[in-house]
């Protein structure tokens, strides 16, 4: 038996939490830690909320409340939803805990007197109006890049570009709308460069097993060399910097969040925390989105290593990220599937939504949800492939045993060859699970129902019931066995359907290391009442959940566009001179070394012509065949580099700032005219 902490990252108390973090982080991490226990080890689940930082402030003033109020909000409604989804966390804490405060300040004064900081000064924002120093978030200006006259002092959300405050343009303080003014202010700093030997042995060196995502973000930044980190900054919401002459700074939230972990630790066993930190044989494992990396790979451990008490992470399996319908999850956007929403729309399907979310994890690129394949995978995998297999066994064994597990006769060799299969598939899910194989030890899973589906149809027990009872008795005898198995080896994965088909089965306690093996039910035993494992998603909830995020669409269309200024007035003859065609694209390719230009052949109905245009960053040249568009068919000819255009394909923009086609809504004739 081994010791381990398992850790998840802290979400931010200032949203709720949607599927890409559920993907992401809390639903490997609860199936790993799920596992673990089942195997008998000792194991501590840790969880809680981030809720520090600037963003909490944000949110705070834009509804006029407290910082402290957003976050007594939003922790309540993440513990509750993680909760439902049996996310099974041995606590769930949180940063605004007496005991986070104390051992955050407590590691912060020891980092301090052994001298592991270096003190510095440098020039910040100050607004005099607001009387505080601004963090980047709160300073607007144009950005130097793009123009944008509303980019934020960290970064312009209109070109993408990382910005420094003082590389913006004419900064403003959100706060008071005044120009704010640089000021001398001290921080202190962990000097990460001087830590680098250390990181390039214990990661480069030590831990080339980690996962290549991982291990590669952390070579590139180790690579591209480390700098001193600031670790306390100017804000009023926080932990105080516990040092003379630090007032009105807190600690950076950066530095104070992965401690969260250690307090609420020891929130939880008070007495024994230090050996599931301090103790070198318990294995540290965090578990995280691609975004924390650096900070649970490089600087975390910089920290424990300065304090110099505590263990370092023996992996940190972060996963990439969860796209929406093919577009980032964003949380300003709303584009996002919300877990308390999911829950209160889909009573009773945790488990849908904690399997198709492994499924399709992210685990080593990102990947997309949709509603279709969420829909397909319920009914195609989990109603037609786990819930039939075991509704056939069950209800065939009422059917001619009255529902008690028959006596198996003779084993054919089918059926040792079964058994047999059955051993490798838990061996496999277990060595999937133990390096971080999530969606592959799910689908080795699902093997074993498969493998008992093709068992049924093979052996077709209702067709010899009557001439042979005894081989039907067998074959439903391991057809049991094997949902048995089922039970037991879902559970890290699909918690709540292996509770009821442990009531299906009526089944005893199985232990973990007992499955993989033919003899799980005695003969005899009496099943429980058969029962739908799963139920078919029906297409009405799907359109549902599509049509509220055509909602967002349009809500955020009205929100963010402004339209620009009609054109002046021109005649009818104007308008009547331009000769546009619907045409159809027949071929297309990229236009060398520019990047955004696609030339394409068009069929015109008029002839077939060469077009240029600026399309390249949105479509492939293999997705545009076929598509007919409108084109500006008398525009003179223009040559764009080197190659004559001839025409011009009318283009409008969507909501993200993408072209797309002006199409008519049926195919059309090549060369009618569009008036
Ligand atoms: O990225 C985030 O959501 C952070 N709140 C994660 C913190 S993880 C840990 F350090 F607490
Ligand atoms: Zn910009």
């Amino acid at each position: 038996m081994a010791r381990y902490t398992v850790t998840s990252a802290l979400p931010y108390a200032n949203g709720p939490v949607h599927i890409g973090h559920l993907a992401g982080v809390y639903v490997p991490a609860d199936i790993y830690v799920r596992y673990l226990r089942k195997k008998g080890h000792d194991v501590l689940f840790i969880g809680g909320s981030d809720e520090h930082g600037v963003p909490i402030t944000i949110k705070a003033r834009q509804e006029g409340v407290q910082p402290q109020d957003i976050v007594d909000k939003y922790h309540g409604l993440i513990k509750e939803s993680f909760k439902r989804l049996g996310i099974s966390f041995d606590i769930y804490s949180r940063t605004t805990s007496k005991t986070h405060r104390e051992m955050a300040s407590k590691i912060f004064r020891t980092l301090y007197d052994k001298g592991a900081f270096i003190e510095k000064d440098s020039e910040q924002y100050y607004d005099r109006e607001a009387k505080q120093f601004l963090a980047d978030r709160y300073i607007t200006g144009t950005c130097p890049h793009c123009g944008n006259e509303n980019a934020y002092g960290d970064q312009c959300e209109k070109c993408g570009t990382s910005l420094n405050a003082t590389d913006l343009i004419n900064p403003r303080s959100t706060l008071s709308g005044s120009a704010p003014e640089l000021r001398a202010t001290k921080h202190w700093y962990l000097p990460l460069d001087q830590y680098e030997p250390f990181l390039r042995e214990w990661i480069l060196e030590e831990h080339k097993e980690w996962k290549t995502n991982v291990y590669g973000q952390c070579k590139s930044w180790l690579d591209t060399g480390l700098q001193p980190r600031a670790v306390t900054r100017d804000l009023d919401w926080g932990i105080p910097v516990p040092v003379e002459g630090a007032e009105g700074k807190v600690l950076y939230v950066w530095f104070d969040a992965p401690i969260g972990y250690i307090s609420n630790t020891k929130e939880l066993c008070p007495d024994t925390w230090e050996k599931y930190w301090k103790d070198p044989d318990t294995k540290l494992i965090h578990f995280i989105g691609k975004d924390n990396i650096v900070f649970h790979c490089i600087i975390f451990p910089a920290i424990l290593k300065a304090e110099g008490s505590f263990i370092l992470p023996e992996n940190v399996p972060a996963n990439e990220f969860l796209n929406l319908e093919n577009e980032k999850i964003s949380t300003s956007r709303n584009w996002a599937v919300w877990l308390h929403e999911y829950l209160d729309e889909f009573p009773g399907k945790e488990d849908v939504l904690r399997y198709v979310l492994t499924a399709n994890a992210p685990e080593t690129k990102d990947n997309n949800f949709t509603w279709k394949d969420f829909q397909d995978r319920n009914n195609n995998e989990l109603v037609a492939i786990y819930g039939n297999f075991v509704n056939r066994a069950v209800v065939l064994t009422h059917k001619y045993f009255g529902g008690k597990v028959p006596v198996p006769g003779t084993l054919l060799p089918e059926d040792l060859e079964l058994t047999g299969e059955l051993a490798v598939l838990k061996s496999n899910i277990e060595s999937s699970i133990e390096n971080y194989r999530f969606r592959e030890a799910l689908k080795e899973t699902m093997n074993i129902a498969r493998m008992g589906n093709k068992y049924l149809t093979d052996t077709e027990p209702w067709k010899i019931y009557k001439e042979n009872p005894e081989r039907v008795a067998t074959v439903l005898n391991l057809c049991l066995q094997i949902a048995a198995n089922m039970k037991v080896l879902s559970e890290p994965f699909l918690p709540f359907s292996s509770e009821k088909l442990a009531s299906i089965l009526n089944a005893p306690l199985i232990a973990w290391d007992d499955a993989g093996k033919a003899d799980l039910l005695p003969a005899g035993h009496v099943l429980g009442k058969p029962e739908l494992l799963f139920e078919k998603i029906e297409d009405e909830a799907i359109e549902f959940q599509l049509r509220k995020l055509a909602d967002t669409k349009i809500a955020n269309e009205k929100i963010n566009y402004i339209p620009a200024p009609q054109k002046s007035s021109i005649q009818y003859e104007d308008f009547s001179r331009m000769d546009i065609r619907i045409g159809t694209i027949l071929e297309a390719v990229k236009v060398p070394k520019t990047g955004k230009l696609m030339k394409m052949t068009v069929d015109t109905g008029l002839d077939k012509r060469t077009i240029v245009s600026g399309i390249a960053e949105y479509f492939t040249p293999e997705e545009l065949p076929g598509k007919q568009v409108c084109v500006l068919a008398n525009l003179e000819p223009r040559v764009i580099k080197g190659i004559t255009s001839q025409g011009m394909i009318l283009l409008a923009e969507d909501s993200d700032g993408k072209l797309i086609f002006v199409s008519p809504e049926n195919i059309v004739r090549n060369g009618s005219s569009v008036s």
